[in-house]
């Protein structure tokens, strides 16, 4: 089959009757030219920021179809991701090049992490660490990532069979949603919630159910929790410290939550990335409550712990039973990764625990100062105990919705955040709320905050 591309870039505020316009063109060029094999046509219709592969069979066009369909589905995509063609950190980052805009919305860092563990990296390397690592990851990361699990968190694991090293803490994430879930199938998550986790939960054909966090300190009923459980529910993906809101669930929260785990027999994901980015309060992990050891599945990766968010290095832990069924899947999506990097993360665990408060440390500072700015410019900052992210709501400074506040920030100012409706399956929940990412160089985040002065 010989399939040709042709693209074409409609502007920021294009509308689907431009794009069918567009789509026209192209067709109707093609025709002139006397095309008739196969076609792929590709249009951008960056408004919604969809990309439009639309199909035209062989000898013939159909542009009425091409029109009509083209606004309400992404043409080859199963029907399962169809919300999930483009993400909102795309978006954002790509607005932030285009306008030399300072790109507070994607969630990494602008330094490295501790230099000795990118010598080790290097290192590795020239020691030949460069092909397939073993299936669980090496035996010394595997180890080290215990013994941190222990140091920090209290937890007892086995290097041996309950520690698997994954690409990042996206993919342990994957595997547990497509490893544990049945179709149909229901996925408990706070709300709002981490896009990665509605992506996942919908590849593996399982239903989410949401339960709301609430501003302003982003506490939940546990009424809602009591009543979101079903006859299919599996699993409860918990996210602490939460990416976007920053909130670090406490002691006696995890409690009403394993009780809710335990008493309905769910097995419990809980993502722990953002675990050293802790400021005013400490970090729990929910396997270390009574009971939850034995159903909890906790991930956790290098990337905000060490800001390598490049590097895809992540571990799950959980009891041997639970691990090598997540490790069945994992092992047919990349089956393994990052030979050289696990060695230098190995490093980096055992040998870092001062960088971590430290960073923590600078950090807190970072997101004071940030805090301050946005303040000055007369948003409602809402605390935000740990990650790096601080949460606005937008309702004092601006009757826009966030999206369209966060859309027009660059040309307003030259800073870029992102919308929290995004994290909502309740987009009128988190209309006036912003995230803003506070992890950047000193010197960048005055500059952002003189800008925010022009607001
Ligand atoms: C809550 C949360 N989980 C997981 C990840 C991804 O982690 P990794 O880069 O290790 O895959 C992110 C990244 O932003 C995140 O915010």
């Amino acid at each position: 089959m010989f399939l040709r591309h042709s693209s074409i870039y409609l502007g920021a505020d294009s509308t689907v009757p431009e794009a069918c316009h567009a789509l026209r063109v192209i067709v109707a060029g093609s025709r002139a030219s006397g095309a008739t094999t196969e076609r792929v046509w590709t249009a951008r219709y960056s408004r919604v920021q969809r990309s439009l592969l639309y199909p035209v069979a062989p000898g013939g066009f159909s542009e009425s179809v091409a029109c009509s369909d083209m606004s309400t589905r992404v043409p080859y995509l199963n029907s399962r991701l169809q919300n999930y063609s483009g993400t909102i950190f795309a978006e954002m980052s790509a607005l932030a090049l285009a306008t030399g805009s300072i790109n507070l919305g994607q969630g990494f860092p602008d330094v490295d992490g501790p230099e000795v563990i990118k010598s080790a990296a290097i290192r590795a390397i020239e020691n030949g660490h460069n092909q397939y690592p073993p299936g669980n990851g090496i035996v010394e990361l595997r180890a080290a990532i215990a013994a941190h699990q222990k140091r920090f968190n209290g937890l007892d694991f086995d290097p041996h069979d309950e520690v698997l090293v994954t690409a990042g803490a996206t993919e342990a994430i994957a595997a547990c949603l497509l490893a544990l879930c049945e179709f149909g199938d229901e996925v408990i998550m706070f709300e709002p919630f981490y896009d990665a986790y509605a992506a996942c939960t919908a590849m593996a054909g399982a239903n989410r159910r949401v339960v709301a966090l609430r501003p302003p300190h982003w506490t939940f009923e546990p009424a809602e929790l009591e009543n979101a459980v079903s006859e299919r529910t599996r699993l409860l993906v918990l996210n602490t410290p939460h990416n976007p809101t920053g909130k670090v669930f406490s002691l006696s929260e995890l409690q009403v939550i394993a009780d809710v785990c335990q008493r309905h027999d769910l097995i419990a994901v809980t993502d722990e990335v953002y675990e050293h980015l802790v400021y005013d309060s400490e970090h729990r992990s929910l396997a270390s409550l009574p009971g939850m050891a034995e159903r909890t599945i906790t991930i956790s990766s290098a990337a905000k712990t060490f800001s390598f968010t490049g590097w895809k290095i992540g571990w799950a832990c959980a009891s041997p039973a639970l691990i090598s069924a997540v490790r069945a899947a994992k092992q047919f999506l990349t089956y393994v990764n990052g030979a050289p990097f696990q060695y230098a993360i190995a490093q980096g665990l055992n040998e870092c625990d001062d960088y971590l408060i430290e960073a923590a440390n600078v950090l807190r500072e970072k997101r004071d100062l940030l805090a301050t700015g946005l303040v000055a410019a007369g948003f409602n900052v809402l605390a935000s105990p740990g990650t790096f992210f601080l949460t606005t709501d937008i309702s004092a400074v601006t009757d826009d919705d966030a999206y369209t506040f966060c859309r027009a920030l660059p040309g307003r100012c030259g800073l870029v955040a992102i919308p929290s409706s995004v994290f909502y399956d309740d987009r009128d929940a988190g209309r006036h709320l912003v995230r803003w990412m506070f992890s950047k160089r000193r010197g960048v985040l005055d500059d952002a905050l003189v800008r925010l002065q022009s607001l």
